[in-house]
């Protein structure tokens, strides 16, 4: 499992092995829209202020992961540590 912050209010999620980090939200009462759940519409896309994910999608071009800004919050998860969302 990982954390993920909520930035600015400063709330703490612990995203569990078995759910996604949306599904981790959702359980909080934040409601990130979704479509496909499987990385690949674009939907989900989060907003990182810091952290490394680990990208699952098949949205994301490797520009956008190396600029290391966004994520897919229907798949993908922390590489390791926490991960610092707008949200
Ligand atoms: Fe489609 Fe996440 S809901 S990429």
């Amino acid at each position: 499992s990982f954390e993920i912050e909520l930035v600015p209010g400063g709330e703490i999620v612990t995203v569990g092995p078995e759910e996604s980090v949306v599904e981790a939200l959702e359980r909080e009462g934040i409601f990130v829209l979704t479509s496909c759940a499987e990385g690949v519409c674009g939907t989900c896309l989060l907003e990182l202020v810091e952290g490394e994910p680990d990208h699952r999608d098949h949205y994301l071009s490797d520009a956008d992961k190396a600029r290391g800004d966004c994520f897919m919050g229907c798949v993908s998860r922390a590489a390791g540590g926490r991960l610092r969302i707008k949200l």
